[in-house]
């Protein structure tokens, strides 16, 4: 379980966060949305042990974040594959890193690359490889950690819109057959409301919690026709109507007569 509790944030001036209040279930995809600059990174990055709250703390199983743990592992928009090792050896980076066995995470390693379509570029380099199976390659490295928490930031949005669909449909399977907890930011209303069981809408800067939205829709979800689209387009038109109301300035306070 992660809790996030009363975590602000403030470079000088700029306030980035202010007093987060999140709680995340063991096993459960919490989706992070909001626009652009209101801190949804900067909040993944307190839960990863990368910066420190001004105020607050983030807890992981009741245990303080500090620094970076081995059972959480970390997803960032670019793929940051290593140009010079091939991709199989990318994969196995951790398994280095950790000093963990290497003829058996060897075997793993394979294995996920295959599940991943990647078997036959296990030789190659990355630049030989299309951004969206980079991005698969980043996603193996982390998965041979078998984290317990996946932490992922924009993970898939420098992607084009169809590559993009095939690792959101990719993350899901991994999601159901791994139990993973996973933290995803996007600003994607679609991503959001296909693989998440929560999604967490932050405000405007400073950013803070505006609403939790539960999207109680039957897994494996899926783009295009299925059997759930009035709840698809539900929960995405409340998603997209909270989002707008974040550029709106605030309202004005009512008048009361006193
Ligand atoms: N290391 C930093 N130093 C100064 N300001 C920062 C730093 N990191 C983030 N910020 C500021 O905090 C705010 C939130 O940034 P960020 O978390 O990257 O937003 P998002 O990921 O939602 O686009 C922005 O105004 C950004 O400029
Ligand atoms: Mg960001």
């Amino acid at each position: 379980m992660i809790t996030i509790d009363g975590v602000s944030r403030t470079f000088g001036p700029v306030q980035a966060l202010h007093d987060i209040n999140l709680e995340v279930a063991d096993g459960e995809f919490l989706a992070l949305i909001g626009r652009s600059g209101c801190g949804k990174s900067t909040l993944l990055r307190q839960v990863a042990g990368l910066d420190k709250p001004t105020a607050g703390r983030v807890l992981i199983d009741g245990e303080q974040v500090r620094a970076p743990r081995r059972d959480v592992a970390v997803n960032f928009q670019r793929p940051a594959l290593l140009p010079w090792r091939s991709v199989l050896d990318n994969v196995m980076l951790p398994v280095e890193i950790f000093k963990w066995d290497k003829r058996e995470n060897r075997d793993r390693a394979l294995h996920l690359l295959e599940t991943t379509g990647l078997a036959q570029f296990a030789k190659r380099l990355p630049h030989e490889l299309s951004g969206g199976m980079q991005q698969r390659v980043a996603l193996c490295r982390t998965l041979i950690q078998n984290p317990r928490v996946m932490l992922m930031d924009e993970p898939f949005s420098a992607l084009d819109a169809l590559t993009r669909e095939e690792l959101s449909m990719e993350l899901q399977r991994i999601h159901i057959e791994t139990g993973t907890t996973i933290v995803f930011v996007t600003h994607s209303i679609q991503e959001a409301v296909l693989l998440a069981d929560r999604v967490a809408v932050l405000s405007a800067r400073p950013g803070r919690v505006r609403q939790i939205v539960d999207i109680a829709i039957p897994r494996p979800r899926s783009f295009g026709h299925n059997a759930h689209l009035e709840e698809v387009a539900a929960a995405s038109a409340e998603l997209h109507q909270l989002l707008l109301e974040n550029h709106l300035p605030p309202a004005p306070a009512p008048q009361r007569n006193r």
